[in-house]
C-alpha cells in the first residue's frame, strides 16, 4: 500500500532554473529562498542555515498531514547528505519521492546568474559545482527527472 502524497526536490545550481520552472508550472513551491525572506528579510541571508531547512522540513510535514498530492521543494539540494532528510520523511509516511534535477552547465548558470537581480558570487557558484553530487534512483529516488 502506498500513499497518494508525492515529494518532489529540485536539484540544482543557482541560475539553473528552478524557481523560473516553478513558475511556468504554475506550483506554489516550498522554497529556501522565501523562508530567507521570511525569516531574516533576505532572501540571500546564508547565516540561517539551520532555521531556514528546519522550517522546510515543518512545512513538508505539514502539507503532508493535510494530504496535499503533491509538494515541491524549491532549494539547490546538491549533495546526498542534503536531499537525505527529505528521503527520510518520505520512507516514514510511505509518500513517493521524486527529484527534479537541473542538469545545466555551470557556465551557463553564472551567465543567467550574472544577468539577474539576486547575484550568487561567481567564487561561490564554483565551490557549489564542485559539491554538486546528481540525484539517483540508488540514493531511494522513485524517479529522477531531468531538466536541460
Ligand atoms: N530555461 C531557461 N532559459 C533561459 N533563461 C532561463 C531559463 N530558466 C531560467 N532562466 C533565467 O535564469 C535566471 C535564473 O533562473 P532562476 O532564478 O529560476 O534560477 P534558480 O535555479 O531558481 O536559482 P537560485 O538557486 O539562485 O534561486 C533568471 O533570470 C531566469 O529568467
Ligand atoms: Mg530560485
Amino acid at each position: 500500500m502506498s500513499s497518494a502524497e508525492t515529494i518532489v526536490i529540485a536539484v540544482g545550481l543557482p541560475g539553473s532554473g528552478k524557481s523560473t520552472y516553478f513558475s511556468k508550472l504554475g506550483v506554489n513551491p516550498i522554497s529556501s529562498d522565501a523562508i530567507r525572506l521570511q525569516l531574516a528579510d533576505d532572501e540571500s541571508d546564508q547565516t540561517i542555515h539551520g532555521r531556514v531547512f528546519a522550517t522546510v522540513r515543518y512545512l513538508l510535514k505539514q502539507r503532508l498531514d493535510l494530504h496535499r498530492p503533491i509538494t515541491y521543494i524549491d532549494a539547490t539540494n546538491l549533495t546526498p547528505k542534503e536531499r537525505r532528510p527529505y528521503l527520510k520523511i518520505a520512507r516514514e509516511r510511505n509518500c513517493r519521492m521524486e527529484a527534479l534535477y537541473f542538469d545545466v552547465p555551470l557556465e551557463i548558470c553564472k551567465a543567467r546568474n550574472a544577468a539577474r537581480g539576486r547575484q550568487v558570487p561567481d567564487a561561490a557558484m564554483d565551490q557549489m559545482s564542485k559539491k554538486l553530487i546528481a540525484p539517483t534512483t540508488t540514493e531511494g529516488f522513485d524517479h529522477v527527472e531531468v531538466v536541460r
